[in-house]
């Protein structure tokens, strides 16, 4: 089945892209599709792919994009095969985060008849943000996100979702993340010109309690994606 609409969100690092789209994807009858958590993933594993990823990963640095672009393209051959007709589109969560990535993606969805049908912008201050990161636990085996303080879990230390012991993310370094801030203000924010351009960018103010930003995000995507039939 071709012609999804897809979904874009961008933000920096700690702006909530995953918290978000956790939240977002399945009112909206969407997929959360998130580049950094397939890497994860793929990285537990112990061969030459995962080595090569995690040499980047670590470090902060964004890695190559024909590895990136393979491995988005993987899950979404993935979903079409599974989930066939029920799959209406992706609420892509760290993809694309430069000119290249988002040339590739408009070819990709290009020819397949679907499109982009909104950018989702999350706007947080940068002092905000450190914060965020450094008070960030994530789930190992689900993925799930917490905050110390501002997304505890009901039991500290532990999942709510699977029970697992919570961790840091190995790039959640203060080296790393600097990296990271600093490849987002000069790699991904200027994707935003290369979609104001074509009227897809709505701006959310991604500094607000979280589920505040949850009604702000789907109030602003709910005429374009429409609910799940
Ligand atoms: P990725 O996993 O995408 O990480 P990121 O872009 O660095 O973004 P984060 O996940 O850190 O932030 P987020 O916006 O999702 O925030 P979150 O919701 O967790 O990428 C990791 C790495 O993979 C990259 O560095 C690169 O190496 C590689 N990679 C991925 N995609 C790639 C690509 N396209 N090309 C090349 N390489 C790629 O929230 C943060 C914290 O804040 C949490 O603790 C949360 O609980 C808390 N929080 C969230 N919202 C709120 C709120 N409203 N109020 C208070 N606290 C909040
Ligand atoms: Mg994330
Ligand atoms: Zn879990």
């Amino acid at each position: 089945m071709a012609g999804r609409c897809h979904v874009v969100l961008i933000g920096p690092q700690g702006s909530g892209k995953g918290t978000q789209a956790a939240r977002i994807a399945p009112r909206l009858g969407l997929v959360h599709v998130a580049t950094g958590d397939l890497f994860r993933q793929l990285m537990t594993r112990d061969d030459e792919l995962a080595r090569e990823v995690r040499s980047y990963y670590d470090r902060g640095v964004l890695v190559p994009d024909d590895v990136t672009l393979r491995v988005l393209l993987q899950r979404l051959d993935e979903l079409e095969r599974e989930t066939s007709d029920s799959f209406r589109g992706a609420l892509l969560d760290g993809y694309p985060r430069n000119r290249a990535q988002a040339e590739a993606l408009d070819e990709v969805l290009r020819d397949r008849g679907d499109e982009i049908a909104a950018v989702v912008h999350l706007v947080v201050p940068r002092a905000v943000l450190i914060e965020r990161l450094s008070g960030r636990l994530i789930c190992p085996q689900c993925g799930a996100t917490y905050h110390v303080r501002f997304s505890p879990p009901k039991t500290p230390g532990r999942c709510d979702h699977c029970g697992s012991a919570l961790v840091q993310r190995s790039d959640d370094t203060p080296e790393a993340i600097a990296r990271r801030l600093e490849t987002y203000e000069q790699q991904t924010e200027p994707l935003l010109e290369y979609y104001r351009a074509r009227g897809l960018v709505v701006d959310i103010d991604g500094n607000q309690p979280i589920e505040v930003v949850t009604e702000a995000i789907y109030a602003a995507l709910e005429p374009h994606v429409g609910d799940p039939v």
